[in-house]
């Protein structure tokens, strides 16, 4: 009798800690998956598919080299967005040397998105090759019939060799400017980058295309939009039906203005971005913008964060990764970002809070714990 009850205690502690044991958020603290491990999932992407979550990250892993692929992309899924069940590793690096997704590159901000047509789940992420630091700046493709995975890795890509972008100037395409008569980060050289000195050095190859989100509008029109140009300038690029490849219809947004961490989401008709600024892993004042078209043109509507001088130049510690909106409720959207911890990269935690409104413009607020009837009010 004693046995059997001890049993059933343990039981009870059991299925308490593993199942359902979240019910709010606390933003930048360890959040445990269903198997009680901190969620490995940074620089995330979301899809809501069948009714359920699912969060696709990086992998990370302790130490000095965790910030490398040595795993690839993870996948948890949830129903109530406090609770997630790992459902392991969706893109797997390749032990094969001859791979350009070997085990040791780099895998950045993977994003998934379904599409209707094809039926296929089409991951793309930043990709740098090993053993070439941040130098090949190129988006990565993969695909998968499930979900959750496996995917199969297709190609990585600098995107629109041979294409201008669409509101680039005739006038500067044969500018007489060349990267190695500026001096780095001089007035001259700024203002030539804002001028399309990278753009154009870049033009036969293809495009840089580092931190990058994905968007698909309400007409299944499918948008990559990059960091692009030595980060100083976003690309927003369409992709093709199948989401599969890019069009060659691009526009360059924001010149020169060195956004990062795009996330994009639509409200009422128009297209909003929360971005970052260009510090590395360091946390930085964060930005937003609003459009009529995901192509823009883009006008900034500034530091989305509403808090203290410290909360506005760190952006309460983060750097944003999506905006997710929350299913059946209307206009509820989640800010999500990553506060990284570079010297041990698998702590790195995540930063959720709600995205207000103050008349046309997403702020952000911190609490220290919030839960989803929030957005009742
Ligand atoms: C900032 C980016 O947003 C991250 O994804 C990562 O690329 C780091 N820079 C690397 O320094």
């Amino acid at each position: 009798m004693k046995l059997r009850f001890s049993i059933l205690f343990c039981a009870m502690i059991l299925s308490f800690t593993v199942y359902g044991q979240h019910e709010d958020f606390h933003p930048g603290e360890t959040w445990k998956d269903d198997q009680g491990v901190h969620i490995n999932a940074h620089g995330g992407g979301f899809l809501i598919h069948d009714d359920t979550y699912y969060w696709f990250g990086e992998i990370k892993t302790k130490g000095s080299e965790g910030n490398k692929a040595q795993v690839g992309v993870s996948v948890y899924s949830s129903e109530d967005l406090y609770n997630w069940e790992n459902k392991g590793v969706a893109l797997a690096v390749h032990e094969d040397t001859t791979s350009l997704l070997v085990k040791g590159c780099v895998i950045e901000r993977p994003k998934v998105i379904f599409n209707e047509k094809t039926g296929k789940f089409v991951m793309w992420f930043h990709h740098e090759l090993k053993g070439q630091g941040y130098k090949a700046a190129m988006t990565g493709l993969a695909v998968s019939n499930n979900v959750a995975g496996p995917y199969t890795y297709v190609k990585s890509v600098n995107p629109n060799p041979g294409i201008w972008p669409s509101n680039f100037p005739d006038s500067l395409k044969t500018r007489d400017a060349d990267p190695d008569d500026f001096e780095w980060r001089s007035d001259e050289w700024f203002e030539e980058v804002e001028k399309g000195l990278f753009l154009r050095r870049d033009f036969e190859k293809g495009q840089m295309a580092r931190d990058m989100t994905l968007f698909v509008d309400d007409d299944g029109k499918a948008y990559h939009i990059h960091s692009s140009e030595g980060n100083q300038t976003l690309h927003v690029a369409e992709l093709t039906d199948d989401y599969l490849d890019f069009t060659g219809n691009y526009t360059r947004v924001l010149p020169g203005q060195q956004n990062e961490a795009p996330a994009v989401f639509k409200k009422d008709g128009k297209y909003f971005m929360i971005s970052s600024g260009l510090t590395g892993w360091d946390p930085n004042p964060g930005r937003s913008a609003v459009a009529d078209h995901p192509m823009g043109p883009w006008e900034p509507l500034g530091n989305p964060v509403v808090g203290t001088e410290e909360q506005m130049r760190t952006t309460f510690k983060s750097q944003s990764t999506y905006v997710l909106p929350v299913k059946d409720r209307e206009n509820a959207f989640i800010y999500i970002g990553d506060r990284w911890t570079p010297k041990n990269p698998i702590d790195g935690k995540y930063v959720w809070l709600p995205i207000e409104f103050e008349g046309e413009r997403p702020i952000i607020r911190w609490y220290d714990s919030w839960d989803l009837t929030f957005f009742d009010n």
